[in-house]
């Protein structure tokens, strides 16, 4: 879209003084930030409001930058800080682009939080190969222990195990078949946690999952899944702290939110003395329908559904978005997410011209009706 021009934009409203404000051009949108801001809205109920973002758009987009700094109250490296990124190779790590990122928010005053020491993807080909019980344990050790030890006091959380869950009738526990699990078992969640929170006693750890939310045969046998996983691990005391429930909106797609089905399961997670946190929130539209006002209206409903319920749940303390403009979003380069008419995704609160959308709406509208969490 056409850049704005300051001048034109002034001159119109000089012009404009006597009569109403005419309605801003497409791609007109206010230079200023929108205050307040989602961060502050969410600090006036006690929840922590964060966006997910790359370091390439930090460095190359100064707008989403600069949008990403005024909303945020944490920012989270979306690729930076998983296994294939940041140790290439065993023993090589790569720290400079995480690096970039938590600079910018430890330089801005806002905190940061770490994805993901494991999980099944982004994974380095010598990892993912590995298939001895010792091979796989020492790997894991020096991968956890040097990632955590180099961010050790820095972040607010930590995903220790991305998507941990995947029923299925060969699985009792419903655990994926992971190259970790398939070289150590169930008790590589526990070691990596044991790892993590020897390296870094203050990051809040977490297990991070998807698909937990709706009514579907499919998400109900992955919520008991991991209700059972977290009571296993809460008796073994393992330090997990947190549940992440990622929150990938998908309308259209087979299921429904039931909100006493979500908010039941929130209250058996938030009853094993755990925090929720959302924490890859976002919309993807590949089954709404194509005219813009039409499909931004159908997000923005589908966001306040969902908020309702998740942040009506006391233990829900943190919610991050998994971008922050169209301009760079992961779903158009996701070949299960990304439209089948070939249009551009717009999973995120902010379009391609840095433009609040009806969904930056909802989610502010959500954070003002959430109940207060620091009057407890
Ligand atoms: C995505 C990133 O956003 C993309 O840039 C990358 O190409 C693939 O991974 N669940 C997760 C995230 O836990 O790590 C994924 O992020 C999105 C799905």
């Amino acid at each position: 879209m056409a850049p704005v021009d300051r001048r034109a934009v002034l001159a119109g409203a000089v012009a404009a003084t006597l009569a109403p404000r005419p309605a801003p051009a497409a791609g007109a949108c206010p230079a200023a930030p929108v205050r307040p801001s989602l961060a502050t809205l969410a600090s006036q109920r006690g929840i922590l409001f964060g966006m997910g973002l790359t370091a390439s758009a930090l460095q190359q987009l100064p707008r989403l930058r600069a949008v990403a700094l005024a909303e945020s109250g944490m920012l989270v490296p979306g690729i930076e800080l998983k296994w294939a990124q940041v140790e290439p190779q065993p023993g090589r790590f790569d720290f400079a682009p995480a690096d970039r990122i938590l600079d910018e928010a430890r330089q801005a005053g806002l905190k940061a939080r770490g994805h993901a020491l494991l999980w099944h993807e982004a994974l380095p080909a010598e990892v993912a190969q590995t298939r001895s019980p010792a091979a796989m344990a020492a790997l894991v050790r020096t991968h956890i222990r040097t990632v955590c030890a180099r961010y050790a006091g820095l972040l607010h959380s930590w995903d220790v195990v991305n998507e941990a869950i995947e029923p299925g009738p060969d699985r009792p526990q419903g655990l994926r078949r992971t190259p970790f699990f398939e070289a150590l078992g169930e008790g590589y969640i526990d070691r990596a946690f044991a790892l993590a929170a020897e390296a870094d006693a203050s990051a809040i750890l977490t297990l991070n999952e998807y698909d937990l939310e709706l009514d579907t045969p499919w998400h109900a046998s992955r919520r008991a899944a991991m209700l059972e996983l977290l009571n296993r691990l809460v008796r073994r005391n393992v330090p997990v702290r947190a549940l992440g429930i990622q929150g990938h909106l998908a309308p259209g797609r087979p299921g429904v939110l039931k909100p006493e089905i979500f908010a039941a399961f929130l209250r058996d997670v938030a009853s094993l003395g755990l925090t929720i946190f959302i924490t890859e929130f976002d919309v993807v539209d590949r089954d709404l329908p194509a005219p813009v006002p039409q499909r931004d209206a159908a997000a923005a409903q589908a966001a306040r559904d969902y908020l309702a319920v998740a942040l009506a749940e006391p233990a829900v303390t943190a919610l991050v978005t998994w971008g922050v403009s169209d301009a760079d979003n992961w779903v158009d380069g996701n070949d299960q997410f990304r439209r089948r008419d070939g249009l551009p995704a717009r999973p995120n609160p902010y379009d391609d011209a840095y433009c609040p959308k009806p969904l930056r709406g909802a989610i502010a509208d959500a954070l003002r009706a959430a109940p207060d969490r620091r009057v407890r």
